[in-house]
């Protein structure tokens, strides 16, 4: 019975918290050094929009929603939030290819709003590329992207960024809403995945 339980886990990739130390290489940026950097970005924005009136967040689902909560609570003047759901596919799961679709669009319409985009992370480019220009049409005051993570050695289109949290080197990193396969999003901290145990 329990043996039946453990390999369905393991089929269906449901593992216990503790399976991401069996594949994890290194722990890349830890849980402080990210509260830290978060909390200098709050102050940054807090005081780049102060005289804005309407200064709206758009989190990018589901990869940035530990980020925008943290970044939020760290941006001492009013803003609202909205979420948007993108997804971009690719030749395989770990890459994009620049064909990017909208699972859930924006409730709000950001026509006069001072719009900050928050991401997880940018790698090819493709992605926000592609959420700058659809956005851009509604006419928003401002339009601007903070990610956490920027992965600069693997752009293919210009993206411009106006806050960055980290710029990291070409490697799969997981944890702190970014996914392996679903998993882990709710890890404190940011992991490099070691491909050779994970199965790439
Ligand atoms: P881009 O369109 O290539 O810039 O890809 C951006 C998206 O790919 C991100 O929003 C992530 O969902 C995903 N992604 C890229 N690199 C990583 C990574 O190292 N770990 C997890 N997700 C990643
Ligand atoms: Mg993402």
């Amino acid at each position: 019975m329990r043996q039946d339980a453990e390999i369905t886990m393991r089929s269906l990739r449901i593992n216990p918290m503790e399976n991401y130390k069996k594949i994890i290489k290194d722990i890349l940026i830890d849980e402080a050094a990210l509260q830290t950097r978060i909390e200098e970005l709050g102050r940054e924005i807090s005081t780049d929009y102060k005289n804005s009136t309407n200064f709206l967040l758009i989190c990018i689902l589901r990869g940035a929603i530990m980020f925008l909560t943290d970044l939020s609570r760290k941006i001492t003047i009013p803003h609202a939030m909205d979420f948007m759901a993108i997804s971009s596919y690719g030749t395989g799961g770990r890459e994009s290819s620049g064909v990017v679709r909208i699972n859930m669009d924006l409730n709000t319409n950001i026509c006069d709003k001072d719009v900050l985009i928050v991401e997880d992370i940018i790698d090819s480019g493709n992605t926000l590329a592609y959420v700058l220009e659809l956005l851009s049409t509604r006419k928003p005051k401002s339009l601007h992207i903070c990610t956490l993570l920027d992965k600069y050695e693997r752009r293919e289109v210009y993206v411009p960024i106006r806050y960055t949290g980290f710029r990291i080197p070409n490697e799969f990193v997981f944890g702190y809403g970014l996914d392996l396969d679903e998993i882990y999003r709710n890890l404190p901290f940011i992991g490099v995945v070691d491909l050779d145990k994970f199965g790439g």
